[in-house]
């Protein structure tokens, strides 16, 4: 198709250059005729003027001894020259009185004379054309009579039409040779500017390390121009969404059958939303403790489709079809969860090993030394693929949008992208990204850069960590990166790196069904036996050492100190789910949250009521917003957090605009709500003020933080985030269908 684009643009310049051509050997042709026949003649005039004088003196001689038959035998000799036909001697009185045989009827000693008198040498007979020439006899000085010479010229038509057949046949030649130069010359230009607009269509700078200069600068005004236009319809496509639209499961769906003509979304993770397990000899299902779940399943259910995940319950095998399927949610089942199996070692070595002992510690600064083992990194790689394999199966079409989640899977967008070359895939990296240096102690840093590079989309919530991974790229990869665009083109993959601050559903899903704050914090009290007027601090988070969970009680027990009148009036309620207990840096670190609980109560428990309440114990997002209705202050205090979604759904648990939330300056959530009390929490003093602070706050100023902070929840929610993303996507693939058409039509 390409071929035949630029084929049709040459045409558009070979058909006037033969049409030419045809033109000029026309008005050639006669003319080298008629050169050929100026250049014969002269020949032949030259060469009767030759034979004559040869024949001169022996004619002379053999007219003074009158011999005639001597004289017929000279002229029968000259004429043995193929091309001499004939000759003839005319005497004084233009008498012909010599001629050889051939010599012709029609010409007489008075018509040849004439004829050479006007020069006219050329003269057609009926056996065709001759050349006749008469050239003067002298003897003593005195003309005795004249030659005339008559030379066959059929060679001269032969000659002639050989001439023009050669003119002709270098002409065409000619106009051959130029079409194939010019069509040849036209692919390439046309594939130059092909190439460069598609290169700018995909958002890539028009200048690549071995592309032809003359091609480049005929480009680049042009470029320079488009990408501005792009650039600001992109910018204001942005900012019309970000103004106009207020995102609800309703505007994704309708973003996905308008931008995605109703492509159906896969999901990966390796958490799954819904776990199955046999609890007292029956199966349950529970919800799992992960930001990760809370933010993608309700964008799951507004945009159906599938979601790919490790199936850890015990009874996960149980309640599959024969395709490992299983519709979830189990009460009003509205999309795919296909579960991935894993044997005890190799989820031992991907998830615990290469995931949680390497990767999370090394994007994580809380100070806990990474592990990197060469099994763990092969169990990583193997699993990588065992999803890439189902995404290639769950996919309908061969350009499916796959939405990859998380550090679990740093290589499946690139083994994605090697069997789906056309697929759109999203990639969100749920946890911070660290600085180069940091990130360069990992042994297989490449190879998770590369795959990473697979992605279409490549998200985190912060530009900070955008700004890091950019820097980590540049710093191990031969890329190029464009920071105004900020994209990254690696082997002819081009990957936009962009900021998506994740966020949870809103309206909250039990949004006016509850009881009134007040009611439940009474039964919460009730149920932990404290009086009515009793104040609550509360926290919740996986039992995990970056969540900042000893700072935090290291504060709950600084503020009693500071502020002794609050003991016996306050507990803090810490609900931590057990995670990841196989991990001896897990272990340990629980073993120290327990001692540093009990010394806390030691300290400053007053009649049974314990100043810290730790609920080591999952529980389900039900319950947990029942403690967030009741807590005067959440805190979270996390050492570093991608986000942090717990911050979000205190707030949007408050509908009765009460509460303060005290929130660590190194979660990403801090980048968005400015009127939590924010915090370092290595600082234990001014972590423990904060929570005083909260405790202490007088009604108003609670209801004018916790109100904007509900609107910017609310305006940022997690169909923004995912829509944000989706509306990305669609942008690049239109992008690309029209580079691809760009392509075949060229
Ligand atoms: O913070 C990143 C994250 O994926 C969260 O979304 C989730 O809370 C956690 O890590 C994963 O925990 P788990 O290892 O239990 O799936």
């Amino acid at each position: 198709m390409r071929g035949f684009r630029s084929l049709k643009l040459s045409l558009r310049f070979v058909i006037p250059l033969v049409v030419a051509l045809g033109l000029l050997a026309l008005a050639v042709v006669p003319l080298v005729d008629k050169l050929t026949l100026r250049w014969s003649v002269r020949d032949m005039d030259i060469r009767s003027r030759l034979i004559t004088s040869t024949l001169q003196d022996p004619l002379q001689e053999l007219m003074t001894l009158e011999n005639r038959q001597k004289i017929n035998n000279l002229l029968l000799r000259a004429t043995k020259d193929e091309r001499l036909l004939a000759l003839g001697f005319c005497n004084k009185e233009l008498k012909l009185i010599y001629r050889t045989p051939l010599f012709p009827a029609e010409i007489s000693c008075s018509s040849a004379n004439e004829n050479n008198r006007k020069s006219l040498h050329l003269i057609t007979l009926p056996q065709g054309p001759v050349h006749l020439s008469v050239n003067a006899i002298e003897q003593n000085g005195t003309q005795i009579g004249s030659l005339v010479l008559v030379h066959d010229m059929s060679y001269m038509v032969r000659r002639s039409a050989d001439t023009r057949n050669y003119v002709i046949l270098l002409f065409i030649v000619l106009g051959v040779v130029i079409s194939l130069i010019t069509v040849f010359v036209a692919h390439l230009s046309w594939q130059g500017w092909m190439e460069g607009v598609r290169a700018m269509l995909r958002g890539e700078g028009i200048i690549k390390p071995f592309a032809q200069p003359a091609i480049e600068s005929e480009l680049q005004p042009l470029v320079g121009d488009l990408k501005t236009l792009l650039r600001s319809l992109d910018a204001e496509r942005r900012l019309a969404d970000d103004s106009t639209i207020t995102w609800s499961p309703d505007t994704l769906r309708k973003l996905l059958h308008k931008q995605l003509t109703g492509e159906k979304i896969i999901v990966v993770s390796n958490r799954e939303p819904y776990i199955h397990s046999i609890k007292d000899g029956e199966i349950q299902v529970h919800r799992p403790a992960s930001g990760l779940v809370t933010a993608v399943e309700p964008v799951m259910r507004a945009c159906s489709g599938t979601w790919i995940a490790h199936g850890s319950g015990n009874a996960d095998r149980e309640t599959v079809d024969a395709h490992d399927r299983v519709m979830v949610p189990p009460d009003m089942p509205e999309y795919n969860l296909r579960r991935i199996w894993m044997s005890e070692e190799e989820e031992k070595g991907y998830y615990y090993g290469f995931a949680n002992e390497g990767l999370w510690p090394l994007c994580h600064i809380a100070h806990v030394r990474p592990v990197f083992r060469t099994s763990d990194w092969e169990q990583y790689v193997r699993i990588n693929q065992r999803f890439a394999d189902a995404v290639v199966k769950e996919a309908d079409s061969d350009n499916p949008v796959v939405l990859v989640q998380d550090y679990h899977f740093a290589l499946l967008p690139g083994m994605i992208r090697k069997a789906l070359p056309k697929s759109t895939i999203i990639t969100f990296w749920h946890i911070p990204w660290p600085n180069p240096e940091s990130f360069g102690i990992c042994p297989w840093r490449e190879e998770l850069l590369k795959g990473m590079l697979g992605s279409t989309i490549l998200g985190f919530h912060t530009p900070y960590h955008c700004k890091n991974f950019l820097e980590t790229v540049d710093r191990y990869l031969e890329t190029r990166i464009e920071h105004e665009s900020s994209t990254i083109s690696c082997r002819g993959q081009l990957t936009m790196v962009e900021s998506y601050p994740i966020s949870i559903q809103w309206p909250p899903p039990w949004q006016g069904e509850l009881p009134p704050v007040e009611q439940t914090k009474a039964e919460i009290l009730a149920e932990l036996g404290l009086p009515s007027d009793y104040l609550l601090g509360v926290g919740v988070d996986r039992m995990d050492y970056t969540k900042g969970i000893l700072e935090r009680f290291n504060a709950v027990e600084r503020m009693l100190e500071l502020h002794p009148e609050l003991v016996g009036r306050f507990s803090f309620i810490q609900i931590a789910a057990p995670s990841r207990s196989v991990l001896e840096e897990y272990r340990a670190f629980e073993a120290r949250l327990y001692a540093l609980e009990k010394r806390i109560n030691e300290r400053f428990s007053r009649d049974g009521r314990k100043a810290i309440i730790l609920k080591a114990e999952h529980h389900e997002p039900d319950q947990v917003n029942r403690y967030y209705r009741a807590a005067q202050v959440c805190m979270v205090t996390s050492l570093h957090d991608g986000m942090n979604l717990v911050a979000k759904e205190y707030i949007a648990a408050r509908d009765d605009e009460r509460g303060v939330l005290v929130l660590s300056q190194f979660t990403g959530a801090a980048n968005e709500l400015y009127e939590a009390l924010i915090v370092n929490p290595y600082h234990v003093e001014q972590t423990a003020e904060a929570l005083y602070q909260g405790l202490t706050m007088p009604e108003y100023e609670q209801q004018e933080r916790m109100r904007s902070m509900r609107a910017q929840v609310r305006d940022f929610n997690v169909y923004r985030w995912a829509g944000r993303m989706l509306l990305d996507a669609a942008r690049v693939r239109q992008r690309e269908k029209l580079a691809a058409r760009i392509g075949r039509e060229s």
